[in-house]
């Protein structure tokens, strides 16, 4: 088969856009990181003030949820994935902690999801894609021809994700990013409408014990024996 739909789900921080990317590349697919969607709904949120204070104002956000336009422009040197909202260049902006600490709630939201399924339904349609993200074997794809499910230990997680921090520059206590890999796993996987969870029929890679290159190594083995 040829013009696969690949999903690739789990908790946060186990490095799954990263291996998406790469296994993405080496398919010549495209590769569609959902978790920045739901960062640009939520940077747009903070911009028009439907969060103020930690507080959500529900109702505005979800009224003005067809004014938020998201899209994907490729880097052609880094050949990486830009975030654009609403014409804006926000690559950057959306992975700050202050959006990090705020999504998992946006996130939980039905109308936002409806609005960022259809998105990634919309971008996918037509296979030879790698989506990673929460729910993407379980609602967006129930069908996907390949369902990969990453886990690793919190403590991992957390130490991934501070040292990407330390090396931007960012003064961020290990502390602080283990809280936020913790809430966001228990949010993520306990909200009510499409939570994290593994679908039934998706291979299970623990990388607690891996580098990026020998899980998009186990990965793509995995792919290649069922393609
Ligand atoms: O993948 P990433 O960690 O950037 O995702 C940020 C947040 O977006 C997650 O913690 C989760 O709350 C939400 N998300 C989601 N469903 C997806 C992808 C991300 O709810 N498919």
């Amino acid at each position: 088969k040829e013009d696969l739909i690949i999903a690739i789900d789990g908790f946060s921080s186990t490095g799954k856009s990263s291996m998406s990317k790469i296994i993405a590349k080496n398919l010549n697919y495209t590769h569609i990181d959902s978790g920045a969607m739901y960062r640009a709904v939520t940077l747009y949120a903070f911009q028009h003030q439907y969060i103020v204070d930690k507080k959500i104002d529900v109702d505005g956000l979800v009224e003005h949820i067809n004014d938020i336009k998201i899209e994907f422009v490729q880097d052609p040197t880094s050949q990486k994935n830009i975030t654009y909202l609403n014409g804006e260049n926000v690559e950057q902006e959306i992975r700050t902690m202050k959006i990090s600490k705020m999504v998992s709630p946006i996130s939980e939201i039905p109308a936002v999801r409806d609005y960022c399924v259809a998105l990634q339904q919309k971008m996918g349609e037509n296979g030879r894609i790698v989506m990673d993200g929460r729910d993407i074997g379980t609602t967006v794809f129930p069908d996907a021809d390949i369902k990969i499910f990453v886990t690793a230990s919190p403590e991992i997680r957390a130490k991934r994700r501070f040292l990407e921090y330390q090396q931007q520059g960012k003064d961020i206590s290990m502390d602080e990013v283990l809280k936020n890999v913790k809430e966001r796993d228990y949010i993520d996987s306990h909200r009510e409408y499409s939570p994290l969870r593994k679908a039934d029929d998706a291979i299970e890679v623990d990388n607690s014990e891996l580098n990026l290159e020998e899980t998009v190594n186990k990965v793509m083995e995995i792919i290649l024996s069922r393609k």
